[in-house]
């Protein structure tokens, strides 16, 4: 079977290194893709947001599959896309339709989607420019900290968490009036604040049936000690030492359940991942958010632990046969760190010559910002390479992760040196 993935980072080498150990998986593109998908598949230099470009390669390359990594495609419709083109029907897209992914696209949808599936989330009410008078009393009725929360995508940023009330209201104006995000504060979120432990649950599903895949915690400041600023994360465990039977119990009857079971009465089609981000609130597991797709650099410890055949499970996804695999999950641990360009979050410098990778071996190093520049691998993004390890326990795996990122070294390289600390 030929099969595109779409994406470029750690995320997507991930998912290719795991379909390529399918043998029903005879040809991968990536687009575009990184240089370390690039060793072990084919990078194509397509925009993933230019249907039309992909429809003529899917065509012209026979691909009999494809697998979207990241949101942005999805919240533009390429599922709906295949769907309606009478070229490309038949072709399985693994991710949700365009209203599906409106659970990641709209912070109100996903709200209006918890409440009405009587899911355990935060209490909410959304405002617009027009009612941001109504929203700063609204803030008045919450207790501090307050979360405040673009309704659309946000490259990660939206969602702003305040101690006090007046800067409170001076952001809520600065994002309805002033646009802050552009479009995506357009509408706001107000939410109240939950305090307890962050975890991530992933499902994959065929909208009809679902496989609960390993838990994972990830890691989203920039410095130890979970400070500073905001990351796509830093690095991440899986299992989540914490998520007992009786949490994931509560996981699956509360929240997975009548997730799947909202897609059908709603008449959602969905099949691809759902990533549901939960805070574990004195153990009680409550929603903070819908992704439509895999996290990273949770991907990179989730993936490795999956021993089932991710070709087959997709196939079972498009032909909504999910109830017949068994799903096989290696009991081990896995960790991933993430090794960052100095200054991400914020201004970093590319183009950085790595060096080490071939000195690993009781470790997998995932490529996220890179790309090959006359045979020498570069950095090319913000976060540049996660290096994944499994232990019978996280300490174990996490010490390996440690002792394999000695060898690696670009200029400026930086990592949180506290992985899974707080576990302990
Ligand atoms: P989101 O983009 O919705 O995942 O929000 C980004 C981060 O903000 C989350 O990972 C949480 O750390 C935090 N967060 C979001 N919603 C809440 C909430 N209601 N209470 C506490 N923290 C939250
Ligand atoms: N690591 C968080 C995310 O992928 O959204």
């Amino acid at each position: 079977m030929t099969i595109l993935l779409l994406g470029s980072g750690g995320r997507e080498h991930a998912l290719a290194w795991k379909m390529l150990q399918s043998s029903k998986c005879t040809h991968l593109f990536v687009a575009p893709g990184n240089a370390g998908t690039e060793t072990i598949a084919k990078n194509v230099n397509l925009n993933i947001l230019d249907f039309e470009a992909i429809k003529t390669f899917v065509i012209q390359e026979n691909v009999e599959m494809v697998v979207v990594g990241p949101e942005d495609p999805l919240v533009h419709g390429i599922y709906d896309f295949f769907r309606n083109d009478s070229q490309l029907k038949n072709i399985p897209v693994i991710g949700p339709s365009k209203n599906g992914a409106q659970l990641e696209g709209s912070k109100e949808f996903a709200k209006q989607f918890l409440v009405k599936h009587n899911i355990p989330t935060a209490g909410y009410d959304s405002f617009t420019a027009e009612t941001v008078e109504k929203g700063c009393a609204f803030l008045e009725t919450l207790k501090p900290p307050y979360v405040l929360k673009a309704d659309g995508l946000a490259a990660g940023k939206g969602v702003l968490i305040i101690n006090d009330i007046e800067e409170a209201k001076v952001e809520l104006h600065n994002m309805l009036v002033n646009q802050k995000f552009g479009q995506a504060s357009s509408k706001v979120v107000i939410e109240e604040f939950l305090d307890g432990i962050e975890l991530s649950c992933f499902v994959l599903t065929d909208g009809k049936n679902y496989k609960i895949l390993p838990t994972a915690k990830d890691y989203k400041r920039i410095g130890d000690g979970d400070t500073g600023l905001n990351t796509g994360g830093m690095g991440a465990v899986s299992p989540v030492p914490f998520a007992d039977a009786v949490l994931l119990e509560k996981i699956e009857t509360r929240i997975v359940k009548p997730t799947i079971e909202g897609f059908q009465k709603d008449g959602i089609e969905y099949k691809g991942f759902v990533f549901i981000g939960l805070i574990n609130v004195k153990g009680e597991p409550i929603v903070i958010e819908y992704n439509v797709r895999m996290g990273d650099p949770e991907t990179e410890v989730v993936v490795p632990r999956i021993k089932t055949d991710l070709v087959e499970l997709f196939q079972a996804v498009a032909n909504q046969t999910l109830n017949e695999i068994t799903l096989e999950i290696d009991q081990r641990s896995a960790t991933t760190v993430m090794l960052v360009s100095g200054g991400y979050p914020e201004d970093y410098e590319k183009g950085k010559a790595i060096s080490g990778i071939e000195n690993i071996s009781d470790s997998i190093v995932f490529h996220a910002g890179t790309k090959s520049e006359n045979g020498q691998v570069v950095s090319n993004g913000g976060r540049v390479l996660a290096v994944t390890s499994f232990g019978d326990n996280f300490q174990e795996a996490i010490k390996k992760s440690y002792q394999n990122i000695e060898k690696l070294h670009f200029d400026k390289m930086y990592f949180r040196k506290d992985i899974g600390r707080d576990l302990l």
